[in-house]
């Protein structure tokens, strides 16, 4: 998968790709990220991409034509490629949440556009004639789409096939299943006198995949109750939850 970053700060990109898992998936070859300034589409000497916006009002508004021109020279750059085939995202807080299933959407896709606004905002000619998508990755506010592109790409490449190192790490994930993850320990057994649950030395799978889907069940139930209300539960499930509510009751 191929993502195309459009930014008027590359510099913030940095570092976030040239580590761990997001690092080795660009060198297996399963992801590419190239990150385009905005600003090398500029064409006036003062290499302009942002203005004061019509009718007045603080702050800057991020000009089209360095944008449009940058996408839609990427975009057609390639053989084979156009505007129309690859989604153009535009990151901002007006967009839809980003969510764990929006990741696996996205991850569907062979390559991304993503257009990092700054400033006040983008001209809203990017937004209408452009963008074919727009996220937010939470209801905050954020100095720029930079961050809210990084979080994107982390998540949408997880879930790329080989990238992770366990087949089924992703699948296991908080949020893929719709719940909370189980609580994971490693060595030592005991640290600082906190010791780990003994089911988990039991040997007993059975036991051990009990201990964890009421662990699951639980947490979910205490920190996000609202997901278990779309969840697949067993008929177990269920009696386990009710059971946690009456003795949560009493
Ligand atoms: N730009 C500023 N805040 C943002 C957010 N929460 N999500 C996406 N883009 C943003």
């Amino acid at each position: 998968m191929r993502f195309d970053i459009f930014t008027l700060f590359p510099q913030m990109f940095a570092g976030p790709f040239e580590e761990s898992i997001i690092k080795r998936a660009q060198e297996n070859g399963l992801v590419e990220v190239a990150i385009h300034d905005i600003r090398a589409y500029t064409r006036d000497r003062h290499r302009t991409a942002d203005d004061t916006p019509y009718g007045g009002g603080g702050g800057m508004v991020m000009k089209p034509e360095p944008i449009f021109r940058a996408v839609e020279d990427v975009l057609t750059d390639s053989v084979g490629d156009s505007v129309g085939d690859t989604p153009v995202v535009l990151l901002t807080p007006q967009g839809r949440l980003f969510a764990q299933d929006v990741a696996r959407e996205l991850a569907t896709e062979d390559r991304l556009a993503l257009i990092c606004g700054h400033y006040e905002g983008v001209d809203e000619r990017v937004r209408q004639h452009l963008a074919t998508d727009e996220i937010s990755i939470g209801d905050y506010v954020l100095t720029g789409g930079e961050v809210p592109a990084m979080v994107i790409v982390d998540a949408v490449t997880r879930l790329l096939p080989d990238v992770l190192g366990d087949p089924f790490a992703a699948a296991a994930d908080s949020h893929a299943t719709g719940l909370l993850e189980h609580p994971h320990y490693t060595r030592p057994y005991d640290f600082r006198g906190w010791t780990v649950p003994d089911v988990l030395l039991s040997g007993h799978h059975g036991e051990v995949a009990r201990w964890r889907r009421r662990q699951v069940l639980r947490r979910t139930w205490e920190r996000r109750p609202g997901l278990l209300e779309q969840a697949d539960l067993s008929a177990e499930d269920v009696e386990f939850l009710e059971a946690l509510r009456v003795e949560n009751a009493s």
